[in-house]
Formats: C-alpha cells, structure tokens, sequence
C-alpha cells in the first residue's frame, strides 16, 4: 500500500477537519446484533449450536428469521468506521448513511473473514500451501478479491500466515503449515493477489495480515493459550511471513488474542509499535481480534475497560473489533490526557489512508448489477480455478503395489458418510458458499462415470451401521474407497483436540473391511494432519484430500482414476500418534538426536521419526534425483542436479532445497527449507535443474532481533521432500 502525494494530503486535510469525536467515531468496527426473536439468549443459541443441543438447519432456520441491529444511528452519527458483514444490498444501505449523512462522509471500510474464497471456495490453506504453487496462491487470492469486492466486501481478514507446529491446534488448517519459509512465499502470493489489482485495473482489496503474533504457538495446541518463546524464536519462526507480507505492502494486520511472554498482542507495543510498524514498516492499521481489547481485563494485564482502551491504543491497536471500549472510553481518555492526541491522530490517519487506497471515498458503492449476475452462479473460470487448486492440494500419501489409479469401468464400493456430504468439502472459516455449487465426492464419481454403491457406514461421530457395513462387506467388489476424516467443525477456531487420530468410529469400520480382505483407498477430508499411524501401517493407499473446496468431489475423481497426477506435498508434518506432537521437521538439534541408545531424545512407546515428513508426496510416476553439485557466486548458491522421470507417465515434481548451518552461534534447525520450484517432466525425460540460495538468507535472527550471516560449514540438500535427499556441503 503506498499513498500518493495527493491521496496523502487528502488526509491530512480530513483529519484536520476532524473533531475527537469524529476521529475516536474512526476506531470503532460495529457488526450487526442480533436482537430478540429466540428464547434464550444468542449467547446460548450459539451454544446450543455447538453443544449439538440443534442441528446447523435449525440455527440457519433461526438465524433467517431473526432480527439484527446494523447500528444505523451510531452510523449516522460517524461513530462507526466498519462494519463486519458480507450482505451486499446491507452493504450499500449502510454506506449510503456514512457517505450521504455523516458530516464528512467518511465511507464504511467492510470487513468479512474471506479466508479461503468467498462464494468460490478453494482448498483450506493448509491444503493449497502444499501445491507449492506460488502463482496459483496469487490466483485464488484475486478471485477472492474479484467476489470480496463484488459482495462489498473490502477488507479481508486474510491472509492467515501463523507457523503451526502443532496439529492439536484446529487453526491449523486456515494457514500456510509448518514452514516459515513456505509461509512467506504463501503470505507474499496471497498479498500480491488481494492487493496488487489497484496496479492493474482488477477488483483488489486491503488484506489484513493475522494473528500478529505467535498466536499458534499456544501452549498444548489449546487455542487462545499463552505462548512463550525466546526472541530468536519469534524473529526465525512466526516473524517471517509477517514481514514478507509487509514487504509486500499489506495494508493491515489483526492483533491475536494470545499473550506473549506474559503480554497480550492486544496491548503489546513491542509486538506492534517496534516491529510491525517501525521495523516491518506497516503503513496501514492494526485491527484488534474480536473481543480482544476486553480479554486483556480478563488476561489480568488491565484493571478494567478504561485501561484496557488506553493500553491498547498506546500500544499502537488502532481499531477495535466487537468491544465498544474505544467508543465508550477514548475520549474521555483522550481529555483525561492518558491517550496524547497524537497517538489518536496516528491511528485515525493509518485508518483514513486505507480507505483512501481503497477508493472508497470515489467509490463507495457496490454494483448490484454483478451481484444480480452472482445470484445466477458463479463465473465458469472461478469454478475451473477451485478446481485446478483442488487437484494441485491432493497429496499422494501411499499407494501399494500401484493400486491407484483405479480402472474407470470397475466396479468397487464407496464407504463413508463424509463422501455424500458436499456441505463438508468447503472447511473451517467458509462462509459464502451454496450447497449446491459444492461437489461431494460422491457426485465427483458419479459425474466420472464411476459403476460403484455406496453404504454410509460411519461418520466422524456416528457408530458403525452394521448392516451398511455387512451389505459393504458382502458387495462382489474387491476395492473399497473410503472417504474418512474430520467434519469442518473439527478444525478451525476453538477447535483444538487431544486426539488427532481418526475421529470416532472410522478407523474400526477401515479395520473391519481390512478383516474382510478388501483392498481399501482411504480418501481422507480433514482440516489437520492427522496422527496416521496405524493405517500407514494398515491400508495400502492413501490419497489425503483435506478440505478441497467446491470441486472436492470433482478433483478426487480425477485423481482416482489417473486423468490427474498427484504433485501435492503436506506443508505439515504427520505424527504417528498424539504423544508425538508438536512435531516439525525444522526443529533444532539436540545434543543427543533420538537413536537406539538408551540415553537420547526420544519416546519409550512412540517413534521419534513422523509418519510422513513435511514436503512429502507421492505420484504415480517416480523421480530420481542425482548430479548435486554446488556452486558459488559473491551472492548466491546454487544447487544444480539432474531430475529423471523414472516412471511411464508425465509427472509434475516438487523439488526442495534445504539447508542447515552445521555450526552457528545459536543451534540452528537440522534442516531449513530455502528454495522449490514445480517441474513438470514427460515418463523417462530427465532435465538438469537449478534451485538458488542467496547468501543473505542464510544468517537467521539473533536473541535480540539482529539478522545475522556467519560464516561456517553449510549442508545442503536436494530432494522431493524434507528427508530423502542428496546433500553435499559447502564453506563460505
Ligand atoms: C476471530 C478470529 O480469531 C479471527 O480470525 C476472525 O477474523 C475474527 N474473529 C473476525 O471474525
């Protein structure tokens, strides 16, 4: 986001018409109440909802009958900056009342939780990080922003780039995975796709950058639980794609809940203050997470709301999601000199330079004309980009003896509740949606032309039907594909589980056919890696699917019968099982590494190693890697090698540069991801490729948060996924 001199003056020129009012009116975010209507309180019908005590229908039964409050007198009277909503004739109605009878006509900034596609859902980011496909990244990224616009949304509570180590932690799913450096690119692609179409005459809209910061480190994978960790830690680990989204030009970011090192990120003006918007250099705003500037009484860290808000603010929060507290108290704390009128000016003007980038103030209103044509559908080329993200995320986890692909004219049986349901396929943090643009997979078989029955048999949280399972058993077919895994509440916020295996019954009913001497696929749709041991073990193919979006059902297909290859790779590491957890490839060396001997790091009852590492997938091709040779330039490394198609079939390849720094100041991680890139090869073709390493990315942060590159002995690694690699060193 860069202002012009012209744009910049403009708000200056508004602010210095301001009164505190009015700028104290530009910190507060509203989003419709709901009022009346319901016999219990909407705190409890929500309970109710998630307690399971009425089914998703009732609550969307209800939920459309009930009344909201959009807060049009406070709108009218500028004490509203944005609004949390995505209902585009709302939408107009309400900037209508902020442009046409404020004062100044300050236009509403719409805020939506646009994650993974609105109406177009792509895969969750855990899936669509593990294309490695930067461009297609930035693609569902600005189809995002096309249907974020067209809905009057211009404010995406996107990108989610927290590091996630932890697969107990449900808000794995909404993020890029493990990797800092994947991350990065992730966090970049996805700025560059929301943001950059100001450049390029396309819909765009701010991105806002969460959950700043460390948010996924919670202690025991508990969501909203403390964290703490060394300043090196947070600079080499859940700094990076905050920083690659600020290089970028990210308009904004949203504060976590969580405390850091006993601060909450609400009010933690070294979090905010030093790095975001002095170091990083964030020209925009800091939006608190929902509640959040209220938690910090809870959090023990402010007497009461008043302090709270004067905290928070003098941290460098500027607006205020869901507590009313900057409403009620800033002014008051503004007159009471606790908040400088500087530090309201600051944030008011990092909040009118948005909107103003945004273009808000020309054009404030959204074309109802396209919204009439989205009612009809979506566009054919957003459905086909769903689709093209959906087959890239599918990873290839085991496929004995090469069971898949399956032949398209036989026959098999189709196992699985989650097959049938295409309410499932678009995961955690999906909100625009209709049901029936969604392909389950079921639909995705049955539109391949597949000759297969379907028996249910169990969900995520129902028991074995034993006379679906009987009918499944005694079916003529030798193949069964079953769809297993984890219903999209399973994942996302306040989601966190003990137990990543395979949730309730499935794993029995996968048992039970396995008994019966089926040969069974496993299709798995889940939002976390999920703790796999027992079928790596158990079932010979295993194609993970996680949540793909609405064309799930039509790229599982695809993959089964082989008109696609698999080139997905996991952006997260799988454990055996629970105890396991928080396990990830990049971890630093011990003195003693886990080996046979009796005294090293590792479990009595659980393997050290994962149950498939980070960057790993298969395809039903092969690859060999061989010919590493290092070079060296004042800038760079290179890593050259030759990359053969071993198999009878054109293949795409993830191929992986890493890195470790054998002896540093600091332990440095055993392997670190610095480099991949897609290579697509014809069956037995083989091609020399290069993957690059600049010698400024080599030094990692410091405990004070000083970059810095040591010389030393350097390993480096080439292969298709974090653990089967070439190496050779180098000393620079
Ligand atoms: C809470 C979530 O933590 C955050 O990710 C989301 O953007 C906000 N609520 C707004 O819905």
């Amino acid at each position: 986001m860069k202002l012009n001199d012209t744009q910049k003056k403009f708000v200056e020129d508004l602010l210095s018409k301001m009164t505190l009012e009015e700028k104290v009116g530009q910190l507060n975010q509203e989003s419709p109440s709901i009022v009346g209507g319901f016999d219990v309180p909407f705190g409890e019908l929500i309970e109710m909802l998630t307690d399971g005590r009425i089914s998703q229908e009732e609550f969307e039964r209800t939920m459309a009958n009930a009344e909201r409050d959009y807060h049009e007198d406070d709108i009218r009277a500028g004490m509203v900056s944005s609004f949390l909503d995505s209902d585009p004739r709302k939408i107009n109605e309400l900037q209508k009342i902020a442009v046409e009878e404020t004062r100044l006509g300050i236009p509403l900034i719409i805020g939506f939780d646009v994650i993974h596609g609105l109406r177009s859902v792509y895969p969750i980011a855990i899936a669509e990080a593990g294309s490695f496909d930067d461009e297609l990244m930035e693609k569902t990224a600005q189809m995002a922003a096309r249907e974020s616009r067209a809905y009057g949304v211009c404010w995406n509570f996107a990108p989610m780039i927290d590091v996630a180590r932890d697969s107990r932690w449900g808000r794995v799913s909404e993020g890029p995975g493990e990797d800092p450096f994947l991350g990065s690119r992730f966090a970049r692609a996805k700025i560059r796709g929301l943001q950059n179409g100001v450049d390029k005459g396309e819909s765009y809209v701010a991105a806002c950058t969460k959950h700043y910061v460390g948010y996924s480190a919670c202690e025991a994978g508990r969501d909203y639980n403390t964290t703490s960790m060394s300043i090196s830690q947070l600079y080499n680990v859940y700094l990076p794609p905050f920083r690659a989204a600020m290089e970028e030009g990210a308009c904004s970011a949203m504060a976590s809940f969580n405390d850091l090192n006993g601060v909450p990120c609400t009010v933690n003006s070294y979090t905010l203050r030093d790095i975001l918007k002095g170091e990083f250099g964030l020209e925009g705003f800091v939006v608190s997470d929902a509640n959040g500037i209220k938690e910090c009484v809870t959090h023990g860290i402010a007497e009461d709301d008043i302090d709270a808000g004067v905290k928070a603010m003098n941290a460098g929060l500027d607006m205020d999601m869901g507590t009313h507290i900057y409403y009620e108290h800033m002014l008051q704390s503004v007159k009471d000199g606790k908040v400088s009128e500087e530090t309201l000016d600051e944030a008011v003007r990092r909040i009118l330079s948005v909107k103003v980038w945004l273009g808000l103030f020309e054009n404030p209103y959204v074309d109802e004309d396209v919204i009439a044509s989205y009612e009809k559908g979506v566009p054919q080329q957003h459905t086909e980009l769903c689709l093209k993200a959906a087959e890239e995320s599918i990873v290839l986890l085991k496929n004995e003896g090469g069971i898949l692909p399956l032949n398209k004219s036989a026959k098999f049986t189709l196992v699985g509740e989650l097959a049938d349901r295409e309410d499932e396929v678009v995961g955690a943090w999906s909100l625009g949606w209709k049901k029936e643009e969604c392909v389950s997979v079921r639909q995705g078989l049955e539109k391949a032309g597949a000759q297969f029955d379907y028996y249910p048999v169990c969900g995520p949280e129902s028991n074995i039907n034993e006379d679906e399972l009987k009918a499944a058993i005694a079916s003529d077919c030798d193949i069964v594909v079953a769809v297993v895994g984890e219903y999209k509440s399973m994942s996302g916020e306040a989601s966190s589980k003990a137990d990543i295996t395979l949730p309730g019954c499935q794993k029995e009913m996968l048992r039970k056919l396995k008994e019966a001497g089926k040969t069974v696929v496993a299709v798995l749709m889940n939002g976390r890696p999920l703790a796999l041991g027992w079928e790596k073990e158990n079932i010979p193919a295993i194609v993970e699917g996680w949540h793909l979006g609405i064309e799930m059902g039509t790229a599982i297909a695809k993959v089964l019968f082989g008109d696609v290859n698999p080139s997905g790779r996991l952006s997260s590491t799988f454990s055996s099982m629970n105890g396991q957890e928080p396990l990830y490839y990049n971890h630093p060396n011990t003195g003693r590494p886990g080996s046979k001997s009796k005294f090293t790091s590792k479990y009595l009852d659980a393997p050290i190693e994962p149950c498939f590492c980070f960057g790993y997938g298969l395809s039903y091709t092969s690859f060999e890697y061989s010919d590493l040779k290092l070079t060296e330039t004042d800038d760079e490394i290179s890593a050259t090698f030759t990359l053969t198609n071993t198999g009878k079939r054109e293949g795409t390849e993830v191929a992986q540069l890493y890195m470790q720094d054998v002896c540093a100041s600091l332990v440095r991680p055993v392997r670190e991801l610095k480099d991949y890139a897609r290579i697509t090869l014809a069956a037995g073709k083989s091609r020399q490729v290069t993957l690059h390493l600049k010698k400024s990315d080599m030094g990692f942060y410091d405990n004070q948060g000083k970059y810095v590159v040591e010389s030393g002995l350097f390993r480096i690694f080439v292969g298709g996924n974090s653990v089967d690699t070439l190496a050779a060193e180098i000393r620079i």
